[in-house]
């Protein structure tokens, strides 16, 4: 049953995602729900089958690629139906679906390993050369200009605004994506962080030379 579980959710995620091509397609799911399996073996902790399915349906109810936040819900709900697993572990996945977005900053307690895992597989990705591509996605898609010196850094702001305010790319990097080796739950993730939070240093470096000219 497990396995048929997996591979119905691997169907559905590809068939609604797909296409999305702001930082949430179907290869983003793919590298979380691998990331989050590497982290519950080295950990040696954690339901793999749940981590696994959270990890595949993590951004079905994500409120950019639904008209509301209920509706997103829904869509989830709705299709946990279909599967034959008990009505404990649907409950389980679509609780930790439900508390690991980041929401501008919020923190909200997580319940379980399976959610602290599986949210820092998604918080690994939001970070190193795939994080640097994915923000530079996410900027063009919102028609957010790359960098902008006149822009302030916002240090404290809701959800409303971390949507929608106006910021830049290379904001981003100080309003989240800086922060995150910080926010991670496990030391296996902790580790995998290392390696990513200096190649965005280095970028942010070359970059501000290359903006100034300094390497002229
Ligand atoms: P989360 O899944 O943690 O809620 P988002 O859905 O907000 O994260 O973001 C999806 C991707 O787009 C992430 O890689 C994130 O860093 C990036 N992103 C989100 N907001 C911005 C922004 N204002 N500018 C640039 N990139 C962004
Ligand atoms: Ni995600």
């Amino acid at each position: 049953m497990k396995d048929l579980s997996i591979e119905q959710s691997e169907k559905f995620v590809r068939n609604e995602l797909g296409e999305d091509a702001t930082g949430h397609d179907w290869y983003h799911v793919n590298r979380v729900r691998r990331n989050a399996l590497h982290i519950c073996k080295l950990e040696n902790i954690g339901d793999p089958f749940i981590i696994e399915m959270a990890a595949l349906l993590h951004d079905i109810p994500d409120e950019k690629l639904n008209t509301t936040i209920e509706q997103g819900k829904t869509k989830l709900n709705s299709f946990l139906k279909t599967i034959m697993i008990p009505d404990e572990a649907k409950g389980h996945i679509e609780e930790i679906i439900d508390s690991i977005s980041y929401k501008g900053g919020k923190k909200t307690e997580l319940k379980t390993i399976e959610a602290k895992i599986v949210q820092d597989a998604d918080r690994l990705d939001a970070i190193g050369a795939i994080g640097i591509a994915r923000a530079f996605a996410y900027g063009g898609k919102k028609g957010q200009s790359i960098y902008d010196p006149a822009v302030s850094v916002r240090e404290e702001m809701s959800i409303e605004e971390y949507r929608k305010g106006k910021s830049t790319s290379i904001h981003h990097f100080y309003e989240k994506l800086l922060k995150l080796k910080d926010l991670l739950n496990t030391d296996t993730a902790k580790k995998m962080a290392a390696n990513r939070h200096q190649m965005m240093l280095s970028f942010l470096e070359q970059f501000y030379q290359e903006w100034d000219g300094q390497d002229l």
